[in-house]
C-alpha cells in the first residue's frame, strides 16, 4: 500500500481523533481565524465550480439573540455557548455567478432551470462545502459542532428576508471541551457500507 501523503498525525487530527463538540472552551475565535478557514475550505470542488454554500458568522450577541429563537430546546444552550454559529447557506441564485466562475460560458444555462432542480444543485453543492469547512476548520485548530436541529424558515426570514439565500445547517465554532464528549460512537466497516464491484 502506498504510504499517505500527510501524516498519521494529520490524519487523526482531520478525521479519525476529530468530534463533534457540544461544549467549548472561552477562548474566542478570531476575524483571522475565520478568514483563515474560509480561504482553505473555499478550494474544494462543486458542481461547475459553482460554490453555492454562503456563511454568515453569528458571534456578537446581538446577531446570537437573532438566532436564537430558530434553535431546538436541546441546541440552544449548546450552540449559544460556543463562541461562534455558523450559518451555512446556499444560494438559490447561484448560477447567476457561472460566467465568473466557470470556464465554459454556456453553464448558466445548464443550471438555471426549476426551483426543484436549482434547490437540488445548490444544496448538493453546499453541503459538500460544509464538509470542506469542517475539515479545514479541524485543520487550522478549531473545532466544530454541526448542527440540523433549527427551525431553518426562523432563520431564513431573520437572516436571509429577501429569500435569496436558504440556511442548510449550523456549525458551531471554537475550540472544544474534551470533558464534554461523550465516548466516539462505531463507524461501519468497509465491508457493511461499501462494495467493489
Ligand atoms: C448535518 C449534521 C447535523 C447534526 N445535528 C446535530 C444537532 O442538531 N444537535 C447535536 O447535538 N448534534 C448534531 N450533529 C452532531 C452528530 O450527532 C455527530 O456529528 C455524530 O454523532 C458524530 O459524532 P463525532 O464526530 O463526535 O464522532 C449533527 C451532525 C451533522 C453532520
Amino acid at each position: 500500500m502506498n504510504s499517505p501523503l500527510v501524516s498519521d498525525a494529520t490524519l487523526d487530527v482531520l478525521f479519525r481523533k476529530a468530534r463533534s463538540f457540544n461544549g467549548f472552551t472561552s477562548q474566542p475565535v478570531t476575524d483571522e481565524e475565520l478568514r483563515k478557514l474560509y480561504e482553505l475550505a473555499k478550494w474544494g470542488p462543486t458542481t461547475a465550480n459553482s460554490q453555492p454554500q454562503r456563511v454568515v458568522f453569528v458571534r456578537s450577541a446581538e446577531a446570537k439573540e437573532k438566532l436564537a429563537p430558530a434553535l431546538s430546546a436541546q441546541n440552544t444552550k449548546k450552540a449559544l455557548g460556543a463562541p461562534v454559529v455558523a450559518i451555512l447557506a446556499y444560494d438559490m441564485r447561484f448560477f447567476e455567478h457561472l460566467p465568473r466562475l466557470f470556464h465554459n460560458p454556456n453553464a448558466r444555462s445548464w443550471y438555471e432551470t426549476t426551483p426543484e432542480q436549482i434547490r437540488t444543485t445548490a444544496l448538493r453543492n453546499a453541503t459538500l462545502q460544509g464538509a470542506y469547512l469542517m475539515v479545514a476548520a479541524r485543520a487550522i485548530g478549531l473545532d466544530c459542532g454541526p448542527m440540523s436541529g433549527f427551525k431553518n424558515d426562523v432563520v431564513d426570514a431573520a437572516f436571509f428576508p429577501d429569500g435569496r439565500f436558504k440556511s442548510n445547517f449550523l456549525c458551531c465554532l471554537g475550540h472544544g471541551d474534551p470533558s464534554t464528549l461523550p465516548p466516539q460512537d462505531y463507524r461501519f466497516a468497509f465491508d457493511e457500507a461499501c462494495q467493489i464491484v
